[in-house]
């Protein structure tokens, strides 16, 4: 029987998870089958366990079941521990494993596409919610100078900082309004802002010269990404954190990592 493995989501239809592992699967030469499942709102875990007892190896999490799938899972990885989340699951006769890839995959785009080295740089991560939560311990293991997390509502920000006090470097919660008079080497939008088309409240001179603003979203030019070229400063958008997580989950599941350059390029050509 071959290997399954899906995208498990509500909305999944504009997955590009099936597409991606699609490719990586014809590159290294392994033979699995990827699909998108539509779960029923009230059904994540009932099609999880159906998808396992029809041979399913593995799965990817998206909107709106990260935090179910942290719960179904009977073991999960640090990083998933952290950000309290769940996009990749890996089902074996002993276990459902929980890991969450989102942040490595950001990691990655930012040092290995974008060619930016996040070590000893001084950074801003924008918001405080499930997406600045999948990122935040990979983005710490790679030693920062500072890490300043900034949220709309600052007790959800002081709230994330804290889960942190443990680790080496301590990031410092604020306001936007605190924000006046520093400036970043990386800003990371991780708010859902730009979805509503909504700008955020920056203060003038947060983008350091040198600066990279990436946006964790894709596919889409959000307010976010205007303020990064009103400034003059190279952006990045999430698509290369996309293709970035789904090679880390393809790692996990099949013990090879995909070459991820050529998938990205047609990705972006399209
Ligand atoms: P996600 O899983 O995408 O992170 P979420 O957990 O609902 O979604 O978090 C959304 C994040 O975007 C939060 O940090 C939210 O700020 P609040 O915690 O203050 O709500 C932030 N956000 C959404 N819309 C925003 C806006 N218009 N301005 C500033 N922050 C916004």
């Amino acid at each position: 029987m071959i290997d399954r493995y899906a995208v498990i989501g509500n909305p999944v239809a504009h997955s590009k998870s099936p597409r991606i592992h699609t490719l990586f699967a014809q590159q290294a030469a392994q033979d699995m089958r990827y699909e998108a499942i539509l779960a029923p709102l009230d059904g994540f875990a009932a099609t999880v366990h159906a998808f396992i007892a029809d041979g399913g190896r593995g799965m990817n999490v998206t909107v709106p079941f990260k935090e179910q799938a942290y719960r179904i899972a009977t073991r999960c990885s640090p990083r998933a521990q952290a950000a309290g989340a769940v996009n990749t699951l890996r089902f074996t006769d002993k276990e459902i494993f929980g890991d969450n890839t989102d942040g490595a995959g950001l990691v990655r785009d930012i040092e290995s596409n974008c060619g930016f080295s996040v070590a000893g740089s001084c950074v801003l991560l924008l918001g405080a919610g499930g997406a600045a939560r999948g990122c935040i311990l990979p983005l710490l293991d790679c030693m920062p100078m500072r890490l300043v997390i900034a949220n709309r509502s600052v007790d959800k920000a002081a709230h994330l900082a804290a889960m942190l006090s443990g680790q080496s470097l301590k990031p410092v919660a604020c306001s936007f309004v605190e924000l006046a008079g520093q400036s970043f080497d990386l800003v990371i939008n991780a708010t859902s802002a730009g979805l509503d088309d909504a700008t955020l409240p920056l203060p003038p001179g947060l983008f350091a010269p040198e600066c990279l603003a990436y946006e964790m979203f894709y596919g889409q030019d959000t307010p976010f990404l205007a303020q990064a070229r009103a400034a003059g400063i190279r952006s990045a958008d999430g698509l290369g954190m996309l293709v970035e997580q789904a090679a880390e989950s393809f790692l996990l599941w099949r013990g090879v990592r995909p070459d991820t350059a050529p998938v990205l390029a047609l990705l972006q050509q399209q």
